[in-house]
């Protein structure tokens, strides 16, 4: 039996706490902006709409990579299995080359599909807003590609949850 704890949202320590209790997918959002590839990891990725058919995902507004995937009119989704938390690292991290031995290819659009991601999705920019301190992108999906039998990797309470001890 747990007890529950009630918190203010106005203190960030604790709201950020309370959401970090909230599991999410784990993707990397890519673009090729000039024939370079940029990528970044983001937590906050869902499915909007069905028809049309739309995603989105919130980058924080003081997100270096931001601007840069924002230089490309379209961006790819690559939502990683429960095997790939070194690439959700390698995406987080700043000042390193994040593409450095990572097998990937460029969709259709020219978007960098990752090869180990099980769900890719190349999008074309549908709507973007600011929304508080972060950013919304929406984004309309263009082609779809899957791998199935692998377990997705899901982020909770600041690690990675262990499907092999549930
Ligand atoms: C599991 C996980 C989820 C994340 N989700 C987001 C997110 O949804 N939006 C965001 O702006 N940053 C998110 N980040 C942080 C970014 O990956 C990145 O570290 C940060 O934006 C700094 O890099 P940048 O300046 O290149 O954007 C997440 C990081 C991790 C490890």
């Amino acid at each position: 039996m747990t007890t529950p704890t009630t918190h203010s949202p106005y203190d960030a320590t604790q709201f950020r706490h309370v959401l970090g209790h909230i599991p999410t997918s784990v993707a990397i959002v890519t673009a090729m902006p000039h024939g370079r590839p940029v990528g970044v990891t983001v937590g906050s990725f869902s499915s909007v709409s069905l028809d049309p058919p739309l995603v989105n995902f919130f980058i924080d507004r003081s997100s270096r990579t931001w601007p840069r995937l924002n230089e490309s009119s379209t961006f790819a989704v690559n939502v990683l299995g429960a095997d790939h938390a070194e690439l959700c690292r390698a995406f987080s991290r700043r000042g390193a080359d994040r593409f450095e031995g990572v097998a990937w290819k460029p969709s259709d659009a020219g978007n960098p599909v990752l090869e180990d991601a099980t769900v890719t999705l190349d999008c074309s920019h549908y709507k973007i807003d600011t929304l508080g301190d972060h950013i919304q992108v929406v984004g309309r999906v263009d082609s779809m590609r899957l791998r199935t039998g692998e377990l997705p990797l899901v982020f909770y309470r600041g690690g990675f949850v262990d499907f092999g001890a549930a």
